[in-house]
């Protein structure tokens, strides 16, 4: 299973929730992240971003900035979107339903969420932190759920 972490930049909340979803998740799966920009290609995360992550035992120093391309549909098996102009602009890309069928709203996934992922990059370190608590609790339901699915076709 390919998972991708979409929202703007790239350098915010794709990497945080990447980075989160992957400490939660077997090795066979795979997590990567992605920005609709291209604003912030091949850079580090923000560093509130890397120190709220660091905080919580979690490191993303290393990943780096990269625009989402038309290849990932192939590539992923799922497309997680952080706010709703992610969502459209990502639609607005595909080439196919298939390709539209794996686009989600993270949020969607967890009834306790608000209705998106928020952008934190002109906010404070405590709207990294808030996004971070957001993500880790959607991040913790979607493990849930395909640790179900995989209980299910194993059984
Ligand atoms: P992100 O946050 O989409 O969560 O990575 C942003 C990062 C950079 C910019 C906007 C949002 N920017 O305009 O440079």
């Amino acid at each position: 299973m390919k998972i991708l972490m979409v929202c703007l930049g790239n350098i915010c909340r794709s990497p945080m929730a990447e980075g989160i979803l992957r400490s939660k998740l077997p090795e066979d799966f795979v997590v990567d992240s992605a920005g609709t920009a291209n604003y912030h290609e091949n850079q580090k995360p923000d560093k509130r971003a890397i120190e709220v992550c660091k905080n919580h035992g979690i490191d993303i120093s290393t990943l780096r900035g990269r625009q989402f391309k038309l290849s990932d549909f192939d590539e992923f098996d799922r497309i997680y979107v952080m706010d709703h102009a992610n969502y459209s602009d990502i639609i607005y890309q595909v080439r196919k339903e298939s390709d539209k069928k794996k686009v989600k709203l993270i949020t969607a996934e967890d009834t306790n969420s608000p209705n998106h992922i928020s952008d934190p990059y002109y906010g404070e370190i405590e709207d990294f932190e808030k996004i971070y608590r957001q993500l880790d609790s959607v991040c913790t339901v979607i493990t849930e759920k395909f640790a179900k699915e995989n209980s299910l076709q194993n059984a």
